[in-house]
């Protein structure tokens, strides 16, 4: 499967777990690994396909063979968790079927829940957090003398870079690149700080290094992933200070020219970018490379300062349309996506209408939008009550989805007529007669397939559109020596 964004996956793909392809097995095992929650977690199960490979476990998309099956889980909505429970409840039949089959946990789920799943559930055997799965050979190896085994343990500093994934999907077009893991914010609604720990930099040449690799293998668009891009720091404490001053720091504008410098035909994407913390600096490296993608995506969750306040955020409305103005300022075609959540604790009728002023005035090119779900252990759960009537967090929602929708669309319109750079990524989901890829802008473009192959650039004369894809025809194959 192809992940469409490069970010938050799991309302609008989670249904749809990926399975990774089959890799040659050596100690005649299989795993099977189904993932779920946001591009991060895509990103992981490739590092953990990789740690198994080396001792010897082929990958399978076939779950009927599988020796080893891991769930990588999401937990940032209720409804997130809820759809991984539906799912292990699967397993229950084959496990009475098949009683040495290994069935694990891993992700933000594990890491929130521990050992109650293994209580819980009854069916899992094996439970692993985000930062534990170098252990999985001797977790696995626990499990088959008959324990059950677990490890939750965050770490301060494990970025998993000396491990090169093994590359699930089978697109062989773009890739995710893990920069950094964890989140120092504690926004007040969000578990990923508790389930995914301390915020932590990965090594900057092992990240141009990867992402080398992938373009000398075909790859031509490499997505950086971290919570908070913009908090990249290497060799730098949070408070800016240099850490060791023999070596040189990286910044994650620095880290963007140097990936960007790998060659003009790899495209840079990037997710997510905070906005307290997006410098002109890094807007500067965008507007600087052809390659690094004009399109920011910039959560804002409220268009109201003292719900931002309750968020704890660390902006204003104010600040975050200073920020926009800057993108316009110096990216002059970029677009622009956000977050949102309806119904946040305490959220007045005055309040979500100020969420919808500031769509009107920002008007995002996308948005992924949400209704509150309150999760355990966060500030917001010890702080505030969840009391927004669900029925009225609903309405909130499909205004502000019903007014995305023109905005998306409008958007699109703006691309009808003119001639676009688009990376074809393979065929179009609808017809087997038409090739799909994604401009710039990261807006789906479908055109007739012509004598174009998955990895080409073509410049497509964009004739028509819908609120979430653009159609064209090739007007030239961009010449990529
Ligand atoms: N690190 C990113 C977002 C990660 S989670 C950032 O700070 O922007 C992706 C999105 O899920 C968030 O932007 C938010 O809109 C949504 N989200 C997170 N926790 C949520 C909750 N408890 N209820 C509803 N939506 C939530
Ligand atoms: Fe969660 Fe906020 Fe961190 Fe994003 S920045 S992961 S919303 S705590
Ligand atoms: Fe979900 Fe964890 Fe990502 S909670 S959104 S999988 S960091």
């Amino acid at each position: 499967m192809t992940i469409e964004l490069n970010k938050e996956i799991d309302e609008t793909r989670q249904g749809e777990a990926t399975v990774i392809e089959t890799t040659p097995s050596s100690n005649g095992k299989k795993l099977y690994v189904e993932s779920y929650g946001c591009a991060m977690n895509f990103a992981d199960s490739e590092v953990v396909a990789s740690i198994l490979a080396k001792e010897g476990y082929a990958t399978t998309a076939d779950v009927e063979e599988a020796d080893v099956v891991l769930i990588n889980t999401c937990s940032i909505r209720e409804n997130a968790e809820s759809r991984v429970r539906n799912r292990l409840t699967n397993f229950k039949s084959r496990k009475q079927r098949q009683p040495g089959l290994v069935v694990g946990i891993l992700g933000c789920m594990a890491e929130r829940l521990k050992k109650d799943l293994l209580e819980e559930e009854k069916l899992v055997d094996l439970v692993a957090g985000p930062d534990a799965y170098r252990d999985l050979p001797g977790l696995i190896e626990e499990v088959e003398s008959g324990q059950k085994a677990v490890n939750v343990l965050l770490s301060r500093d494990e970025t998993y870079a000396d491990i090169s994934p093994i590359r699930l999907d089978k697109n062989g077009v773009s890739s995710f690149v893990s920069i950094t893991r964890g989140c120092d914010n504690m926004c007040s609604f969000c578990v990923v700080p508790f389930t995914r720990g301390r915020e932590r930099s990965r090594d900057p040449q092992t990240i141009y290094n990867e992402c080398k690799d992938l373009f000398d293998q075909g790859y031509r668009e490499v997505t950086l992933l971290g919570q908070n891009v913009d908090s990249y720091r290497w060799n730098m404490t949070s408070k800016g200070e240099i850490k060791d001053a023999t070596k040189p720091t990286t910044n994650f504008a620095e880290l963007m020219d140097m990936v960007a410098g790998i060659s003009p035909h790899l495209r840079i994407r990037f997710s997510t970018s905070h906005p307290k913390d997006m410098t002109d600096e890094v807007l500067e490296v965008i507007a600087k490379h052809e390659n690094i993608c004009n399109y920011i995506h910039l959560p804002v969750q409220s268009g109201n300062t003292n719900v931002l306040d309750r968020m704890n955020r660390s902006y204003t409305r104010e600040w975050y349309l200073g920020r926009i103005e800057a993108i316009r300022r110096i990216i002059p075609d970029c677009a622009i996506s956000t977050d949102i959540i309806s119904g946040f604790c305490d959220e007045t009728e005055e309040e979500h209408n100020d969420t919808i002023s500031l769509m009107k005035e920002v008007k995002w090119d996308f948005a992924y939008m949400y209704k509150y779900s309150e999760r355990p252990k966060t500030l917001a759960e010890r702080r505030f009550e969840d009391n927004v009537p669900d029925d009225v967090k609903g309405k909130r929602l499909t205004e502000i989805i019903d007014l995305q929708q023109v905005h998306s669309l409008e958007a699109n319109q703006r691309h009808v007529g003119k001639i676009q750079k688009v990376l074809i990524e393979g065929r179009s989901k609808r017809s087997e007669d038409f090739l799909a890829g994604r401009n710039d802008h990261n807006v789906k473009v479908v055109f007739p397939k012509g004598e174009f192959s998955k990895g080409d650039y073509v410049m497509v004369n964009i004739t028509d559109c819908t609120a979430a894809t653009l159609l064209g025809e090739v007007v030239e194959l961009v010449n990529q020596d």
